[in-house]
């Protein structure tokens, strides 16, 4: 039986960005690098860190997340593999949710690559989602470290599925994205992105392959761009912009249009 779209969450996307849509600097670096960080955040203008309050207020005013999701490629690099071996989780592994706290934030892991060393406080809950291929010994050792985590999917972790069980689990109204380009690339194709809220400040990076904010598969041929509304825009005084946008495709709660004040 399929599961009314109504019941999942609002998918609110973020980033920061380069002009040219690029969110770190080579497709090697990442941003969790002290260096990498340092050098991405010396191309940034001095209005970037008020840009940044600005729209984290503003979120957390208009929609009160408690859940962030973020995808594996933010912790550990493309060629990365699981130091798990043996046999996947398969369809019998039941979640873990070890405890309950205000937050929760949510990682894409599906082939168990990240080695956590970080689990979470009492404030904000570490959960993986994994899928049935996930090694199990990676699921066993989440939970040894009461690290939480939800299988959601077969060979992949289903994002729809996993925003269903994120509401029905942890009462997730809202899920603000601030993952890289693969995961938001695909919360985009499974037509899972409600709204967008770009950062972004005047700076180049270029380079076939480096990670922008949507990357994942293009589209087919004939395929059609996603249509945007754009409801705010906020410019910085040293050329840093954050724009507002609403996917043209209402969510199914927004009864009567999109309702999204300036
Ligand atoms: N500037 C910013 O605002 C910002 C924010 C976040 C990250 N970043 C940077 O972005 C870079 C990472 O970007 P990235 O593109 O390499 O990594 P990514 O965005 O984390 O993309 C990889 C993740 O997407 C998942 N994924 C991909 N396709 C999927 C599908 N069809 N269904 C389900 N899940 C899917 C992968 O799942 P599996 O793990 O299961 O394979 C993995 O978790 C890093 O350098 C990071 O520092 C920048």
């Amino acid at each position: 039986m399929s599961t009314p779209l109504w019941s999942r969450p609002r998918v609110v996307m973020t980033t920061t960005a380069s002009v040219d849509g690029r969110v770190t600097l080579s497709p090697a670096e990442r941003l969790l690098q002290p260096d990498v960080a340092r050098r991405w955040r010396d191309a940034w203008p001095p209005d970037v860190e008020g840009l940044l309050e600005q729209r984290e207020r503003w979120i957390r005013e208009h929609h009160a997340p408690t859940v962030v999701l973020e995808g594996s490629g933010t912790f550990v690099g493309r060629d990365a593999v699981s130091r798990w071996t043996g046999p996947p989780a398969g369809a019998e592994r039941p979640d873990h949710v070890p405890r309950s706290t205000p937050r929760v934030f949510a990682v894409v892991d599906g082939r168990g690559r990240v080695d956590w060393t970080h689990t979470g406080d009492d404030e904000t809950s570490l959960v993986v989602l994994a899928c049935r291929a996930t090694p199990a010994a990676y699921l066993d050792d989440l939970e040894e470290r009461g690290i939480g985590h939800l299988v959601v999917g077969d060979r992949t972790v289903d994002l729809a599925l996993a925003l269903q069980r994120l509401a029905a689990t942890f009462g997730a109204t809202v899920v603000v994205a601030d993952g890289g380009g693969g995961i938001n690339g695909a919360l985009l194709r499974a037509g899972l992105v409600d709204e967008l809220h770009v950062v972004m400040f005047p700076a180049l990076v270029g380079g076939l392959g480096t990670p922008s904010f949507l990357d994942g598969d293009p589209l087919g041929p004939g395929g059609r761009a996603v249509a945007l509304r754009p409801f705010g825009l906020v410019r910085g005084d040293a050329g840093s912009t954050w724009a507002r946008y609403e996917v043209a495709r209402a969510h199914p709660d927004d009864v009567g249009g999109p309702g999204l004040a300036p």
